[in-house]
């Protein structure tokens, strides 16, 4: 589908059809070209290839048509001139933001990362001689104090994980720009279908393809997405030279994911949005956090940015430590598991999890304490997770 017959169809049309690259079989199905290198018809056709002259694959470590196509469809969902894809989420975030430093610069980011990005920032990127700030993302004069004068990044996700704290996407852009700084954001947990940061301001937004995108626990697997510009400076030809590059199976599971990422989102945030109503003012939690409801504390800036509430809830279990693990244990139907955005639903505990490399003082500031629990809504039956639920806080 060729970019201004993209722009005719809605977006669900656009997950299911653009990018498709037919080869001469017809099949309906994308292809998976499995495959790590192309042959030329001629030398000077190598020749041509290599000096960019002619169009075609090279190398599947910096392109290949399976991953081409996956990049396109996202691109097109997202309103993005270009993507990369990746071998992982980790991938994309470690390159969308060492793809733009060098050594001396400094980045300011959202103290609620996911533990992996926090690491990055925090103790990879010094390693290089880029320092960082981390701020309360949802504190805008933090964001403006932090600036200084080698500032080259700022660095966000939202909803965060795990206390779905919401930062105001087009505010943070606002001040980055005033400062010549870019904006990055982990769109992980809002998916494409309810949040568009490019479209808020940001430069850049990122995903772990791994999570709702394949949807059901198979691939591993990673996008960055921007202009065409942001890309080919900081992106295409670092990722062509390093090598983190996507397998071109995984990238025919995400193609494939994207067919039918708007129904399952949505049905799962249905769900979560039910549950989160059945929980609301259960004795056994002592704190309810569902960014769809009025009484999240970023309300608003969550009805500004994004178009629906979302797959995962958080909330706390009365009892501490010993309280959340008994309600986990005693769960039949969600499993505990660290991942999200599976067809299955999946608990986690935060503290002694994902987020247990952080001091104890550190989770306290983040708001993760030791009874938070972390839910992602999967495709059963609501009624049959609201039951396991209510089933499991009775045991507590
Ligand atoms: C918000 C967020 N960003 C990035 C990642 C990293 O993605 P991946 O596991 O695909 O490397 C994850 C989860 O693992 C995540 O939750």
């Amino acid at each position: 589908m060729s970019a201004s017959q993209q722009d005719r169809y809605r977006p669900e049309t656009r997950l299911v059809h653009s990018g498709s690259l037919r080869s001469q079989f017809g099949e309906t199905s994308e292809a998976l070209f499995l495959t790590q290198g192309y042959v030329y018809e001629n030398s000077e056709q190598a020749e041509r290839r290599f000096k960019n002259e002619e169009p075609g694959f090279q190398y599947s470590r910096f392109a290949n048509p399976t991953i081409a196509m996956f990049e396109e469809r996202m691109s097109a969902f997202e309103g993005a001139e270009a993507a990369r894809a990746t071998a992982t989420g980790m991938a994309a975030v470690t390159l969308a933001l060492t793809g733009q430093l060098k050594s001396g610069d400094h980045v300011v980011a959202a103290r609620a990362l996911f533990g992996s990005c926090r690491y990055i920032v925090e103790d990879y990127l010094p390693r290089f001689g880029v320092t960082s700030t981390l701020v309360n993302g949802t504190d805008l004069d933090q964001w403006r104090d932090a600036v200084g004068p080698n500032t080259k990044t700022f660095f966000l996700e939202t909803p965060t994980n795990p206390t779905l704290e919401i930062i105001d996407i087009a505010a943070v852009a606002e001040i980055a720009h005033a400062a010549g700084a870019t904006l990055v954001v982990d769109n992980v947990f809002a998916t494409p279908i309810f949040q568009s940061p490019l479209a808020l301001g940001a430069d850049c937004v990122v995903y772990s393809a791994t999570k709702h995108i394949d949807g059901q626990g198979r691939c591993l697997g990673g996008i960055i997405l921007g202009s065409e510009e942001f890309i080919a400076k900081h992106i295409h030809v670092f990722l062509r030279q390093t090598g983190p590059s996507l397998s071109p199976f995984n990238a025919w599971v995400l193609l494939k994911g994207l067919e039918t990422l708007p129904v399952r989102v949505r049905r799962q945030t249905d769900s979560a949005t039910a549950l989160a109503k059945t929980l609301a003012g259960h004795r056994k939690i002592t704190r309810l956090i569902y960014p769809g409801r009025p009484d999240h504390p970023q309300a608003k800036v969550a009805q500004k940015q994004m178009r629906g509430g979302s797959t995962l809830l958080a909330f706390e279990v009365a009892g501490g430590k010993q309280g959340a693990f008994r309600f986990q244990d005693a769960l039949r139907l969600v499993r505990i598991s660290n991942n999200l955005g599976d067809a299955k639903s999946l608990i986690t505990h935060p503290a002694t999890t994902t987020h247990q490399r952080l001091a104890p003082a550190e989770r306290a500031d983040l708001g993760i304490s030791d009874g938070l629990v972390r839910l992602s809504v999967g495709l059963e039956h609501p009624d049959d997770i609201i039951d396991d639920v209510l089933a499991a806080l009775e045991m507590v």
